[in-house]
């Protein structure tokens, strides 16, 4: 039952189904359980065009990670030779060999050579339903949503001659919905009914705040009832002159509607870094995105006011803060638009993104912004931050591994990826756990990881707190104010060998007590990877101050410190510390850490899993201390 609630990609397992000229067994290609989220069948699509696009697989895929590992194990002899965006873009580039072969499946198929064209890593073929069923061995059906739009798409499956699925990434429309389902404006998230809340572009959501506050002691007497920027440099030991700031890089993002607020910006500053009144981040508009010049309050702006206030005071006013701004008002924006503005060769607008995930540039909405999609046209930063994240539930396994293929890029390139793990401990956003089926819901009880948290090439950064009435010198604890650090097994991805002695070190010592049922114990990746404190962060919002919690604040904490590293590295003539997860398991580093052993992560009506000596699926490693860790990255080449 388990094993069928998910999207079995590319299996190649036989199929029954055969019709059509074969030149080899046609071969299950992907699979799902159940269609995307609001959408049902209402008749057969018999008689209808199809503009069927077929993404190519990237060669050299599969040795991703051996690239990668190349160039970021601390014991490799290629530390830090990270490449260039024209070496990634050739290495992995479809072969001709690919286009080939698809090209020559379809015309054996009856499909004229003036019906297919090539583009990028797609080819297009313009077919009826009928042709479509008989190619990929499936049935086509028109499907519509909740809120009007109508798709074609297959029932379930598709499968292709096993000659052709293995040049073969996925195929649109099919299990994979490719229209544009209308978002609500801007404020009326409380109407939709889906439950990807948590993602981008949809809206105010996280972090979460207890209301306002009047009066901030700033004194590092009182880090457990506030965590201002002082408290944060006594916790981490992190106080640091950045020494050549223009050749270094930090990039925090945010996806509009939710902004920040440069008057909030400035009361900040005036409370807690003086200095800095007056400065902005450098604005990266991606696919139309905007600030929130007048400010709306804590919906729209608490996010990226968090982000931006506590990253720019820790790295102080030499180091200047880029700030990508994704998605226009209408249609926001999710990390695949985002990583298209990275990658040119990401970019395929052809069918690469998933519109019911991903936004469409130029903005079919009215309305909306009319430009072209930002298609590598920006220099990725080298630590980048984000605080937002999905449950994998919601998106399919092919979607997850393409994306995060795309984040091993850009440690290839250098740069460091930083996710928030989730502020809901072991439960999905809101704390919405699986049913047996794979969807989440009332009554789900299973454990559901957030994306792309359980990416393993992503760092993935969970939360912490200062014990209520302890010191600021006393350990810390993982965070259980207001905020669960998120944490847990991945149900996508397998435990990548960096890990795998912490974790398995962890499962042998302290087995998990509930029944393999509920979570993923068959060897999968654990996160986060490191935690830094998510509870009691005072920020300005709208001209007053509010108490804000959340992994959304460790994730921008954690992008300062390490951009602080990469100063420190530049300076000496060495490369940035890139893609960091080998380095920061790596024995010699556990002593750059703060190792956290109290506290847990509750959810899904149980206590979640708890903090223990050495990597736990709470507070990962632990917290930094910069002093150590930067004496550890500058011994390394
Ligand atoms: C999954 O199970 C729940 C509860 O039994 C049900 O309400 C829901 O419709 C099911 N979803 C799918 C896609 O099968
Ligand atoms: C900010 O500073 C002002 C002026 O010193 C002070 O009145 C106010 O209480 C401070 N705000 C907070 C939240 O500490
Ligand atoms: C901000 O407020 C000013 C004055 O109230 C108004 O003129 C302007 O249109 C507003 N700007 C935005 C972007 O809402
Ligand atoms: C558990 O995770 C693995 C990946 O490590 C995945 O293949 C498998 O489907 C997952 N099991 C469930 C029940 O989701
Ligand atoms: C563990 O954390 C709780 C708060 O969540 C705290 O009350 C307790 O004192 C902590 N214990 C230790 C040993 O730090």
């Amino acid at each position: 039952m388990l094993a069928s609630r998910l999207l079995v990609a590319v299996t190649l397992a036989l199929a029954a189904a055969a019709a059509g000229p074969q030149l080899s067994p046609r071969v299950l290609h992907e699979s799902r359980g159940f269609a995307p989220l609001g959408w049902n069948p209402v008749r057969r699509a018999t008689g209808l065009r199809i503009p069927l696009k077929i993404g190519l697989t990237q060669p050299n895929l599969a040795s991703i990670e051996e690239y990668l590992m190349d160039v970021s194990h601390p014991e490799s002899p290629n530390y830090g030779n990270h490449w260039s965006s024209a070496k990634v873009a050739q290495t992995f580039r479809p072969t001709q060999d690919s286009v080939d072969t698809v090209r020559t499946w379809l015309h054996q198929s009856g499909i004229e050579p003036h019906r297919v064209k090539v583009a990028g890593g797609w080819l297009t073929a313009d077919v009826t339903a009928e042709e479509a069923e008989e190619l990929l061995g499936t049935e086509y059906y028109v499907y519509e949503h909740e809120n009007g739009a109508v798709q074609v798409g297959c029932d379930k499956k598709y499968h292709l001659p096993e000659h052709v699925s293995k040049h073969v990434d996925l195929i649109t429309p099919t299990i994979h919905f490719d229209t544009k389902v209308k978002r609500e404006q801007p404020g009326a998230l409380g109407k939709r009914k889906t439950q990807n809340v948590g993602a981008p572009g949809f809206g105010p959501v996280s972090p979460k705040t207890t209301g306002t506050i009047k009066d901030v002691i700033d004194e590092l007497e009182h880090c457990d009832t506030h965590t201002t920027v002082n408290c944060l440099r006594a916790l981490y030991d992190f106080v640091y002159y950045p020494l050549v700031p223009d050749e270094n890089s930090i990039g925090i993002v945010e996806y509009t509607p939710q902004a920040y607020s440069p008057s909030d910006l400035d009361l900040f500053f005036k409370n807690f870094s003086s200095s800095q009144v007056g400065q902005r981040p450098t604005m990266t508009s991606i696919d139309g995105g905007t600030i929130d010049v007048n400010g709306s309050g804590f919906g729209i702006n608490g996010e990226s006011n968090l982000d931006l206030q506590y990253a720019m005071a820790l790295v102080g006013e030499r180091q200047p803060v880029t700030l990508y701004q994704v998605g226009d008002p209408l249609e926001g924006g999710s990390f695949n638009n985002f990583l298209d503005a990275l990658d040119g060769s990401f970019c395929t607008f052809e069918g690469g993104d998933d519109p019911s995930q991903d936004a469409v540039y130029p903005d079919p909405i009215k309305g909306g912004y009319t430009g072209k999609e930002d298609c590598g046209t920006v220099t990725p930063a080298k630590v980048i931050s984000t605080s937002y994240s999905y449950d994998e539930w919601e998106l399919t396994p092919a979607y997850m591994e393409r994306q995060c293929a795309e984040y091993a890029k850009l440690g290839l390139m250098g740069t460091t990826v930083l996710y928030s793990s989730g502020d809901y401990g072991v439960g999905g956003y809101g704390d919405t756990c699986l049913l047996p089926n794979g969807t989440a819901g009332p009554g789900g009880k299973i454990f559901a990881p957030s994306f792309p948290g359980g990416c393993p090439y992503v760092t993935s950064v969970g939360a912490t707190q200062v014990n209520p009435g302890a010191k600021v010198t006393d350990p810390e604890s993982a965070c259980e104010q207001v905020i669960y650090s998120g944490g847990g097994f991945s149900n996508v991805f397998k435990m990548p060998g960096y890990q795998k002695d912490a974790v398995n070190s962890y499962l042998s010592k302290y087995p998990p007590p509930y029944s393999t049922d509920l979570w993923n114990n068959t060897g999968s990746r654990g996160y986060p990877d490191l935690s830094a404190n998510g509870a009691n962060y005072p920020v300005a919002v709208q001209g007053e101050f509010y108490l804000v919690y959340g992994t959304s604040a460790s994730s921008p904490v954690m992008a300062s410190i390490l951009s602080a590293v990469n100063d420190a590295r530049l300076a000496l003539g060495k490369n940035s510390i890139g893609f960091i997860n080998p380095t920061i398991y790596s024995d010699v580093f556990s002593f750059g850490f703060n190792d956290i052993t109290n506290g847990t992560n509750p959810g899904c009506g149980t206590k979640g899993y708890s903090a223990q000596p050495g990597w736990d699926p709470v507070t990962g490693l632990g917290t930094p201390n910069f002093v150590k860790l930067v004496a550890l990255w500058l011994l390394l080449p």
